[in-house]
């Protein structure tokens, strides 16, 4: 991005991908699932954006099942990364594929492709895009397997088990060297009993690779209200 033009417009579209409104996004999830990400081959940093503009009453007339005023004017579809032979840059096969139906797969339905690309897809697009990968969504997928499968061996918890908010957040720590935050939720049908939902950790921001874990800014979230809540491990 050597003019200062271009540096506008990358702007400008780093702020449409980033901050579309919701439904936008979900009109993007219904019309165009699976159709962004990298391919295994080299080919895969995208080489140029296509815009693509809808027209609306054309949309709906089809099985789309649309609600609410028809807008008469163009709307977004998507902002599509594209390869320079302007095919939108998908996610098929490879090990790289493999790796992510395990590391990362759409829990929607795990044994479907297609389902799991529509989430990478939109992972890319609301946060990978954003972030210091900026074009390199190859990159952004093997970091976060890597750290994932760093976390996994790592860190064990036994099922059926309950933990206390503050024993989960030592044992990360002694795994990781890190404080994580501990999402919590409360179990359907368990009378306000509190499972287990997330474990999230933070890093260091680096350029473009994550450096270093950092701890956690809360080390709680959602139904937990103190590091003496008991967790299930479902
Ligand atoms: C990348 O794409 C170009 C143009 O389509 C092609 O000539 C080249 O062989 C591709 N590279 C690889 C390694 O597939
Ligand atoms: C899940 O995905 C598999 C593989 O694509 C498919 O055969 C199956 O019908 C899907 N299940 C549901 C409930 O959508």
């Amino acid at each position: 991005m050597v003019a200062v033009g271009g540096l506008m417009v990358a702007c400008l579209l780093v702020e449409i991908s980033c901050g579309a409104v919701e439904a936008v996004r979900v009109q993007e999830r219904r019309l165009s699932s699976g159709r962004i990400l990298g391919s295994t081959d080299p080919n895969t940093t995208f080489a140029f954006y296509k815009f693509s503009l809808q027209w609306p009453p054309a949309s709906c007339d089809s099985s789309l099942k649309c609600v609410g005023d028809i807008p008469a004017e163009f709307t977004i579809h998507g902002l599509w990364p594209q390869l320079s032979n302007d095919k939108g840059v998908i996610l098929q096969t490879g090990n790289l594929v493999q790796q992510l139906m395990q590391a990362w797969p759409d829990l929607k339905n795990t044994s479907s492709l297609k389902t799991s690309q529509t989430f990478w897809s939109n992972e890319w697009t609301k946060h990978g895009m954003c972030s210091d990968y900026g074009d390199k969504p190859l990159d952004y997928f093997k970091a976060a397997i890597n750290l994932r499968n760093n976390f996994v061996q790592a860190f064990k918890l036994e099922r059926g088990v309950s933990y206390k908010v503050k024993e989960i957040v030592k044992k990360v720590k002694a795994a990781v060297n890190g404080t994580p935050e501990i999402a919590c939720r409360t179990k359907k049908g368990g009378k306000g009993a509190k499972i287990l939902l997330e474990l999230r950790l933070c890093y260091k921001k680096g350029n473009p690779t994550p450096q270093g874990i950092q701890d956690c800014k809360v080390s709680y979230s959602g139904v937990c209200k103190s590091t003496l809540d008991e967790l299930t491990l479902l």
